[in-house]
């Protein structure tokens, strides 16, 4: 019998959420934005579920922008700080701050943009125990830093990085007013308690396809994320925006929005944050479980960074017999 074991990458959708996803494809097709009484409806069930998904991170505000998934939400925050960068009255090169184990929607724009001389990059390695260091990431801080970017829990190790640590260290700073925090928070929620308040972040990223919901995604903002567009771009908006269009989702990601995944996604956000404990607890037991039989068994050699504060789902395994490193098995487990 086959078991999967590849919940990072993606997850089956809740029951409760296929059945919300179905209702709203009959009944809430209106646009959100026309007048009428099908319209009304159909913003209700988008601000309904902008609110669901805000409460699962602590927010009370509700300021969450729906994306098409996290590698938009990453990109909307990297290419946007750098006119951020310019509305703040900077005129050199814009820097940015991250590391190398970020996800691929993270540092393959930041790659991209680096290469064409747009920005410079601080790459910062993990130090022992596969973490960010955060006094690394205060020290590498120029006056032309726009941005730091610095993933919650790594896909692949599960690893999670002290990002309130840094909020803490960045809050400290005098320009910190001129720098954004980003954390792409894609795999953590439902398996930890995130809350944006305590990481002092301007932007998370959210990703539905990884908590039982679809395949979409939002980014949260804070109202520094929100900085007006600079008028030398063009104004209006805000600088997060990556396309120009109707006045959805305050500017910030024009187009119709998409009622039945907004909710499916609201849906999801509101499940995981009702089930976190139980969920946590069921997940670490059957992660150390596996972990625990794979040594006994002799089928692993080692598990990799088992004493980093780690997601309760995942594993990283080195299996026995392989050259060290070379055969790595990433599982990650379903919650209860
Ligand atoms: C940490 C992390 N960030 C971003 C993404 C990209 O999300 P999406 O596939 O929704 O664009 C993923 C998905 O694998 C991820 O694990």
């Amino acid at each position: 019998m086959a078991v999967y074991m590849d919940y990072n990458a993606t997850t089956p959708l809740a029951p409760e959420v296929i059945s919300d996803i179905t209702q709203s494809l009959s009944e809430h097709w209106a646009n959100p934005s026309s007048p009428h009484d099908a319209g009304v409806r159909a913003r209700q069930v988008v601000e309904e579920a902008r609110q669901q998904v805000a409460t699962a991170i602590g927010d009370k505000a509700g300021d969450v922008v729906f994306t098409s998934g996290g590698t938009e939400a990453n990109n909307m925050v990297i290419l946007g700080s750098l006119e951020f960068y310019v509305s703040t009255g900077r005129s050199g090169t814009p820097h940015v701050v991250t590391s190398d184990t970020e996800h691929d929607a993270v540092t393959e724009p930041i790659r991209s943009l680096e290469t064409r001389r747009l920005c410079t990059v601080t790459w910062l390695s993990c130090a022992d125990g596969g973490r960010v260091d955060p006094a690394a990431v205060v020290d590498a801080v120029t006056p032309d830093t726009c941005l730091v970017s610095v993933m919650m829990a790594n896909n692949e190790t599960g690893v999670l990085n002290d990002v309130e640590e840094i909020g803490r260290r960045l809050a400290r700073l005098p320009n910190r007013s001129h720098i954004w925090f980003h954390t792409d928070s894609a795999q953590t929620i439902g398996k930890v308690d995130v809350d944006v308040a305590r990481i002092g972040a301007d932007f998370v990223t959210i990703v539905g396809h990884k908590l039982y919901g679809p395949r979409v995604g939002a980014l949260w903002t804070s109202p520094l994320g929100q900085t007006a567009r600079p008028a030398s771009a063009g104004g209006g908006g805000a600088c997060v925006a990556l396309l120009r269009g109707g006045g959805q989702e305050r500017r910030l990601r024009p187009g119709t929005e998409n009622t039945p995944l907004a909710r499916g996604l609201g849906t999801a956000c509101r499940l995981a944050a009702q089930r976190l404990q139980r969920d946590q607890a069921h997940m670490r037991q059957l992660r150390d479980l596996l972990e625990q039989r794979l040594l006994e068994t002799g089928v692993a050699e080692r598990i990799n960074l088992r004493g980093s504060p780690r997601l309760p789902n995942t594993s990283s395994v080195v299996l026995a017999g392989e050259e060290s490193g070379r055969a790595v098995l990433v599982c990650s487990c379903a919650a209860a």
